[in-house]
């Protein structure tokens, strides 16, 4: 396939000319986004329109006699594509991808031109709409496109799973147009190495076995991905990864190649800020990263639809489960958005069921009322589209009719001094199905980066004491925390400036306390973060009260000193673990004042020891100059099938390296070269962080971005910038 995402036009304004070439309009590139907005306080009907995008191009030379496709990775909402004038198909999913097949309407010798109709409204007829939802629905053609060429004659679809840990069973679907017929298909099965550990000869349109002894099973650990390649001789050729791995869900939990395993995770929706959902590959991968290094997760639930290709390439890369679902949110339309939503399910399975990492399939609209005659139907498209997985959907409802096989909760009984989750027994009515939490805390305690340390704290706590309970009775497959970041929202749900602060990251990334607790569930980095600054001027009367160490040491050595003292002064080792059933419970550290409101302020030194040994250090109460410190994804950014992008994440600092919560100043960004902005020069400083972001724009080169704040050293970072 090529990529097809340069050199296209883009109009906010669609009107039937457009698709005949006439009219001004904007040059773009893909992955685009209709609109882009504010990281607060974003009017959804800015984004809400029906817009046009086209392009021009040529076919290569001497490819009559083929065919072609256009395909469409996503286009939110409703998109119709015409090419040179001929109306080829409407699609009516935003999440999923669609190809429009245009052989008949092909131009040879001379210019063709492409038109995509798109209707980023909420619009009722289909999912998610129809009533309110809690996120932003972002339009655009924002994932990218491909230009396929093809043989009469091609492979349709290549379906991969496995039966056991060393069977890959293969089902090759054909397109045939030529009027000939084919017996056979080629299969290889290839290592990560690319090599060749068996071949054999199929059917097309049957289930083969695969018989592949050795092979080294998918797992979180070691996500060993193989590769299947499928041809039709001399006409089309297609590979596909995959990976060897069971995944079961069983009343007890959920069981990876027969290990139990509990997942540990939480729900994602695919949005930056001022893109939206407009983001290229490096972005997706860079949000797995986020997931599995930064944060420890074990899991990701797409909420609410199906997430980037990218994105769950890079999970199958990582070791990251995946439970993803159709579009939707609490509200079900009339036969016609049922039907779509039967139509979703079709469309995600059939394009997402060949990754390992994919563990369950969400079959319900999320948060729904119980409707059986639509879920039986979905369920058995499920089932019948892919009989390796089980199903989910989930609810918000106790004792719904559970016609899938794991009853997934949203449990947001937790409101800070009960029991952190409920048992399955309160909830389900079939105990011998399995039973997940799939969605905890969130609006229950909404929490801002510049909030007290109390809340931020509190924050962390809740999710430790979900993580905690659930695991009490031994029953609950895993937990998925609602969420990874803040979001923009309708007003309908927001704080006032139509964001969700729900995120144990900020917008652009950067941690609240909550993203140290899920951090120091790991075993691979030591952890060590404290759930204040030790500052007693930032607590009622003074007084700090329990405070927690987030670590994955066995114990933290707190030591303290003042100015009139050389070293610090070793106090108590702290090694109380309240919540215990988790792999690594905060330490809390009781009321570590030395200092009294009119005495001199101390400094902090906490070390986590684990083994005896010091893994890391915090000392607090330094204070120091403030200064810069940027993260940056990537300093290399590629054009390779679309423009690149980098996210660089901005922290205040101490002069200890600890973020300066309470320090909302400006942050002036400046860029030269061979790149540019993406939002504002000037962004306050939230909770001591925010972010920016720059993108590639279609040349070789540098870019240097400079950032700014007024008396502190700026921080200049360079970009590298290819070109495929
Ligand atoms: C759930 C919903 C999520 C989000 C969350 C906030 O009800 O499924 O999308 O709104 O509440 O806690």
């Amino acid at each position: 396939m090529f990529a097809f995402n340069d050199n296209w036009e883009f109009t906010r304004e669609w009107k039937e000319a457009f698709l005949r070439g006439e009219g001004e309009a904007e040059a773009v590139r893909l992955p685009h986004t209709v609109r882009e907005l504010p990281l607060h306080a974003i009017d959804n009907k800015d984004y809400q329109m029906i817009s046009g995008y086209r392009k021009h191009f040529r076919l290569p030379e001497g490819s009559e006699g083929r065919r072609f496709f256009l395909q469409f990775d996503a286009a939110g909402h409703i998109a119709t594509v015409y090419v040179n004038g001929k109306e080829l198909l409407t699609n009516r999913c935003g999440y999923t991808a669609f190809r429009a097949e245009f052989t008949d309407a092909a131009v040879f010798d001379g210019d063709n031109l492409v038109a995509v109709k798109l209707d980023s409204t909420e619009n009722p007829a289909i999912p998610p709409f129809g009533f309110v939802i809690d996120y932003l629905t972002y339009g655009g053609l924002y994932r990218p496109a491909w230009l396929d060429i093809t043989e009469k004659d091609r492979i349709d679809d290549v379906f991969v799973y496995t039966p056991d840990l060393e069977t890959a069973c293969v089902r090759v679907s054909l397109d045939l147009s030529s009027g000939e017929s084919a017996e056979e298909v080629i299969l290889t099965v290839l290592d990560e190495n690319g090599n060749a550990i068996t071949q054999i000869t199929g059917k097309p349109e049957e289930d083969v076995m695969i018989k592949c002894p050795g092979v080294t099973p998918w797992c979180p650990e070691d996500p060993a991905i193989y590769t299947l390649r499928a041809e039709l001789q001399g006409k089309d050729t297609r590979e596909v990864h995959f990976g060897f791995r069971a995944a079961e869900f069983r009343s007890d939990g959920f069981y990876l190649n027969g290990r139990k395993i509990f997942l540990r995770g939480l729900n994602r929706h695919q949005s930056w800020p001022y893109v939206g959902y407009a983001a290229p590959a490096s972005m997706q991968i860079e949000d797995a990263r986020i997931a599995k290094v930064e944060l420890g997760l074990n899991a990701i639930r797409t909420s609410h639809y199906p997430q980037s290709q990218d994105f769950i390439d890079a999970c199958d890369r990582l070791g990251l489960m995946v439970f993803t679902e159709i579009p939707g949110w609490q509200h079900l339309g009339g036969p016609e958005w049922k039907d779509q939503a039967k139509e979703n399910v079709r469309e995600m399975i059939l394009q997402y069921r060949n990754h390992p990492s994919i563990i369950l399939w969400g079959v319900r609209i999320n948060e729904s009322l119980d409707d059986d005659e639509l879920y039986k139907e979905t369920n058995r498209i499920a089932h019948e589209l892919d009989p390796s997985r089980m199903t989910s959907g989930v609810r918000y409802l106790e004792h719904s009719s559970l016609l899938e096989d794991v009853y997934a909760f949203n449990d947001f009984t937790h409101t800070g001094d009960n029991r952190g989750a409920k048992p399955k027994s309160e909830v389900s009515n079939d105990q011998s199905k399995a039973f997940l939490i799939s969605e905890h805390n969130g609006h229950m305690f909404p929490t801002k980066s510049f909030d007290t340390w109390e809340r931020r704290q509190e924050q962390a706590l809740r999710h430790a004491r979900v993580l905690n309970d659930s695991t009490i009775d031994g029953e609950h497959a895993g937990c998925f925390g609602w969420c990874m970041f803040d979001y923009p929202t309708h007003r309908d749900f927001g704080s006032g400036d139509r964001m969700c602060y729900h995120g144990v990251m900020d917008a652009f990334r950067n941690p609240k306390p909550a993203a140290a607790l899920y951090a120091s569930q790991q075993d691979e980095r030591p952890v060590l973060e404290i759930s204040s600054s030790m500052d007693i001027g930032d607590y009622p009367g003074g007084q700090i009260g329990t405070i927690y160490a987030f670590t994955n040491a066995d114990q933290v050595r707190l030591s303290w000193k003042d100015s009139s003292m050389e070293d610090f002064r070793f106090l108590w080792t702290c090694e109380n673990k309240p919540y215990g059933l988790i792999p690594h419970s905060p330490i809390a550290i009781d009321d570590p004042i030395t200092h009294t409101w009119g005495g001199e302020a101390s400094v902090w030194k906490f070390e986590a020891v684990k083994d005896g040994d010091v893994k890391a250090i915090k000392i607090l109460g330094g204070n120091g100059p403030m200064k810069l410190e940027t993260i940056a994804s990537s300093l290399l950014l590629e054009e390779k099938d679309t423009w690149d992008m980098a996210a660089v994440r901005v922290r205040i600092t101490d002069g200890y390296d600890n973020v300066c919560p309470y320090v909302q100043l400006p942050i002036r960004f400046e860029i030269e070269g061979d790149a540019e902005l993406i939002g504002p020069d000037i962004v306050t400083a939230e909770g001591g962080m925010c972010g920016t972001y720059i993108r590639t724009v279609g040349r070789e080169g540098r870019a240097l971005l400079t950032v700014k704040c007024n008396g502190m050293d700026d921080v200049r970072l360079t970009f590298d910038i290819k070109k495929k």
